[in-house]
């Protein structure tokens, strides 16, 4: 369902190009510099720097099939809002990959969509934007967009049943990320659940960016945030690993009985 949507381009995430298609650049630049070697007769480089164009075609395939950059979120497990209907926020919204998830596989839940759309690599990044996302996947009657900040929601306490962040509170600073995670526990009812997903560092994302994933300061983050989600008040439910990604299910444990 997802893949047809984007197949038949009815929604762009706007994603820029050196995110979904810079492997072009290596690939081709490995190209020239292989037929060169083998005009040169160096052919044993010159296999070397076909390996190179092989590497950055599967990279690029492995980022638009795994990683996904211009595709509605999937939601990894079916415990995230397991009554199918609510009030659903998405923090850090961004064009809408989570949003236009959550519509197209929660088709009984609304979305409100916050962002404070300040990301230069999402070409466009608005509230249009996202609500054109939306409505491609039909779920525009279903959708609100919010402009705010995650750190301090303008919303009132336990006002939703769910909550799903992709990509996004793991932008912010340290302390950030403690004053979003104390956020979405006041905003979410008791007993609601959280899908938080985060970069991770993985085979993948070594295979895809090689030294330069560990160069941005990517690493196996699963151990900090399950114990930032524990602090901020959440109990686990479920956690799993996609490529290049980690994700969190937690819930808002219920007020326990006075006495
Ligand atoms: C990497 S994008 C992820 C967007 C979307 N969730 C996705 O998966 O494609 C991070 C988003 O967080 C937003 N953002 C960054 N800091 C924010 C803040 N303090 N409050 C609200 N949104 C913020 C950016 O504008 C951007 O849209």
């Amino acid at each position: 369902m997802h893949s047809l949507i984007v197949a038949l381009g009815r929604v762009d995430f706007g994603y820029t190009w050196p995110w979904t298609w810079g492997h072009l650049v290596p690939a081709a630049l490995f190209a020239a510099a292989a037929v060169l070697a083998w005009r040169l007769r160096a052919r044993r480089t010159a296999a070397v720097l076909a390996l190179g164009v092989i590497w950055a075609l599967a990279a690029l395939l492995v980022v638009h099939d795994g990683l996904r950059f211009n595709a509605p979120v999937e939601l990894p497990t079916a415990q995230f809002l397991p009554q199918g209907a609510g009030r659903v926020l998405d923090m850090g919204s961004g064009s809408g990959r989570a949003t236009v998830g959550v519509l197209l596989e929660r088709p009984r839940a609304r979305v409100v969509a916050l962002d404070n759309w300040s990301a230069d690599y999402i070409v466009g990044n608005s509230p249009r934007l996202l609500l054109a996302n939306a409505a491609a996947a039909g779920g525009a009657d279903r959708v609100e967009a919010v402009t705010g900040d995650m750190r301090s929601l303008p919303f009132e306490d336990e006002s939703f049943e769910g909550i799903v962040s992709t990509y996004a509170i793991d932008h912010l600073s340290p302390d950030g990320i403690t004053k979003a995670l104390a956020e979405a526990h006041r905003v979410l009812k008791p007993e609601g659940t959280f899908l938080l997903m985060v970069i991770n560092r993985d085979r993948w994302l070594d295979f895809v960016y090689g030294p330069l994933a560990a160069m941005h300061g990517f690493h196996d983050v699963r151990q900090a945030w399950t114990g930032r989600l524990a602090r901020a008040g959440f109990e686990p439910v479920e956690a799993g690993r996609l490529p290049g990604t980690a994700w969190f299910l937690v819930r808002k444990p219920a007020p326990r009985p006075a006495g």
